[in-house]
């Protein structure tokens, strides 16, 4: 009978096996890292290969890896957003808040005063804003992906009192606008971009946009292939806004890439107000000196005197169409915009760390100490720059599959309200007996080091054992010993008490030395230490092993009844997952 068990459980194991290396995918992530206290948690390395820690600007990283194949269904545990340190160490994962789907403009803002964290989510067609416990307190914009909801830009400006997003209107150009822009003849299908301004607090649209009638059909280089293809191809993406900006003035600054223009839009009556045109070429209403740029990104007013507008972009320099480069490789530009005299030119320029294009788009951030931080998308390469062009960091993921659409470095500290997460096991070796507690709080910013303690099953006992500084993500804390429940306790630079753990049970080896064991047993249950006591124990321990070992048997047999009469076996289970899915659904909120 026995035998029989072990050869089905054997069997059962092995198809499971089979089933599961089926299942596997056939592409496999390199650089990726787990956590014993988050099973749930998988994040993707960086290789960090410039770092010069006392010329680099105060601030955590803000990247949302994606995969280059598709994000409208679930992925990996690593798309999403997520906070790193300065030097590429794991801060936070939001991958489980956002279903493992690709976000995008993931960073800080000022949200009515707040500097609060925001995200623009495609799937849902909304920007979310999240507080400092990273709970969702507020979304905006509900609108078709793809329809009505273009996810490139969602951000505030007026001093964080309204949001400024950009939307997109599928519709046809009429056959008069179609034979006016372009000399076809017919409807012409086009993606016309618009955006809107919202009061942060009311939520009321305050101004309203859409490029219909206000720019051309002709302003587009996005013309390889004849004009028909365009227009019966669905859906002609002629200007591909990417990036809307208010000025002081109270007009628009929008940047469309398929027409390598930044347009300055009327807060009035909507007219382009003026072009400052990618190509140099005939529209462009500046001259623009030897200034160039194409296929441009996250386009931003940043700050202006009685005679100029200074803005900063990401010029990727090509397209993936035809259009000649108009420049070598990517690079972050800053430039200053004279009005009066209608005269642009290069104040600054932030060349790729490798001379390289940035394929998955990227973005250009001025930091408070004048360096200036590049995104340039691909394998979320980013560097940061001192104002004379000098590179003091660079840094890529390991996996080269992963990309992210902007990367942003902000100060930010966290205050999340559940529990710092914890892992423990002991073993004996070389008659050295050993507790290894694994601790980590996802998102928390302030934790300097760790407690540990040991305790009983309810947490009620409390014996310190030792305090360990953090050490990244996830902290090894060791205790010389066995502890069968602990409970670790995160301290800030103080040494004040931020939060503690749940009680932990200590996963035991099986070598685990019987008189440590024993002396645990003792701590936690000084009263029923007798003889009498531990024999009874002892007695009910076997009578439960027993009644437990029969039972296992009982259905051990059952199970491979079943099986056999089913004939053809269908094991899709594996011992465990359920216990693992219920410990991810708790982790969850996390
Ligand atoms: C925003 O804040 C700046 C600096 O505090 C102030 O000068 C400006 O008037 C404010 N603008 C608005 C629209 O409140
Ligand atoms: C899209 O554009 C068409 C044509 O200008 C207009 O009639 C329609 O209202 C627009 N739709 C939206 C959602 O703005
Ligand atoms: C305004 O800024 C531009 C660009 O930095 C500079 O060339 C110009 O001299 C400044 N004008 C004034 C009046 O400060
Ligand atoms: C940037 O340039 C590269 C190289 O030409 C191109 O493949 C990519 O599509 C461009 N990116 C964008 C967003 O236009
Ligand atoms: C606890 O588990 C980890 C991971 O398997 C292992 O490296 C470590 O040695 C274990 N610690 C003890 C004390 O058994």
């Amino acid at each position: 009978m026995r035998y029989t068990c072990s050869v089905a459980f054997l069997l059962s194991y092995l198809t499971c096996m089979i089933v599961a290396a089926e299942k596997t995918p056939k592409y496999e992530y390199h650089g990726m890292r787990k956590f014993l206290t988050r099973p749930d948690i998988e994040v993707p390395t960086w290789k960090v290969s410039v770092y010069d820690e006392a010329k680099v600007a105060p601030g955590h990283w803000f990247v949302a890896p994606y995969e280059v194949n598709g994000n409208k269904k679930p992925g990996g545990s690593w798309i999403g957003p997520h906070i790193f340190d300065s030097t590429g160490e794991l801060v936070w994962s939001g991958s489980h808040m956002f279903k493992r789907i690709n976000v995008m403009d993931f960073g800080v803002m000022d949200v009515g005063g707040e500097d609060l964290l925001s995200l623009s989510y495609a799937v849902e067609g909304r920007g979310y804003i999240l507080d400092k416990q990273y709970k969702v307190k507020q979304t905006v914009v509900e609108g078709m992906t793809g329809k009505t909801y273009n996810m490139h830009d969602f951000h505030t400006v007026e001093n964080g009192s309204h949001f400024l997003y950009l939307q997109r209107n599928i519709t046809h150009a009429s056959a008069q606008l179609a034979k006016q822009d372009l000399g076809y003849d017919g409807e012409c299908s086009v993606t016309f971009p618009g955006f809107e301004e919202r009061d942060v607090k009311t939520g009321e649209v305050l101004f309203k946009w859409d490029a219909t009638g206000k720019i051309p059909l002709s302003d587009s280089t996005l013309t390889h292939g004849p004009v028909e293809n365009r227009c019966t191809g669905g859906a002609w993406d002629y200007l591909h806004s990417n990036a809307i900006d208010k000025l002081p003035d109270g007009h628009y600054l929008l940047s469309t890439r398929h027409s390598d223009t930044i347009y300055k839009i009327s807060a009035d009556d909507g007219s382009i107000l003026w072009r400052l045109h990618g190509l140099g070429g005939d529209r462009s209403d500046f001259a623009m000196g030897d200034l160039k740029f194409s296929r441009q990104h996250d386009v931003r007013f940043r700050e202006h005197n009685v005679t100029h507008l200074i803005i900063s972009f990401l010029d990727n320099a090509t397209g993936a169409d035809p259009q000649p480069a108009t420049h070598e490789w990517s690079r972050g530009l800053l430039i200053a915009v004279s009005e009066r005299d209608m005269t642009a030119a290069v104040i600054a320029s932030y060349d790729h760390p490798q001379h390289g294009k940035s394929y998955r788009r990227g973005s250009y951030q001025p930091l408070p100490n004048g360096n200036v931080f590049m995104g340039w998308s691909e394998q979320a390469l980013h560097s940061e720059h001192t104002p004379d062009g000098k590179i003091v960091m660079e840094a890529v993921l390991t996996e080269h599959k992963l990309g992210t659409y902007r990367s942003f470095k902000f100060p930010f500290t966290a205050d999340p309200q559940y529990p710092p997460d914890i892992y423990a096991n002991a073993s004996t070796f070389a008659s050295i007996t050993q507790t290894s507690v694994y601790a980590s709080w996802n998102g928390a910013t302030e934790v300097a080091s760790w407690r540990l303690s040991k305790t009983d099953k309810k947490g009620e006992k409390s014996l310190p054992l030792t305090i360990m500084p953090r050490s990244g993500f996830e902290t090894l804390i060791t205790y010389d010993g066995y502890a069968k429940y602990v409970v670790v306790e995160a301290l800030d630079i103080n040494g004040r008490s931020l939060h503690t753990s749940d009680v932990a049970k200590t996963v035991a080896s099986k070598n685990l030395d019987p008189d440590a064991v024993a002396e645990e047993q003792q701590w936690l249950h000084p009263e029923s230490s007798s003889a009498s006591a531990g024999s009874s124990l002892r007695g009910f321990g076997v009578f439960t092993g027993g009644l437990f070992c029969g039972v296992a048997l009982l259905w051990g047999a059952l199970f491979w009844k079943r099986r056999r009469e089913r004939r053809r076996p269908r094991y899709e289970r594996v011992a465990g997952e359920e216990e693992d899915e219920t410990k991810m659904d708790e982790l969850s909120h996390r």
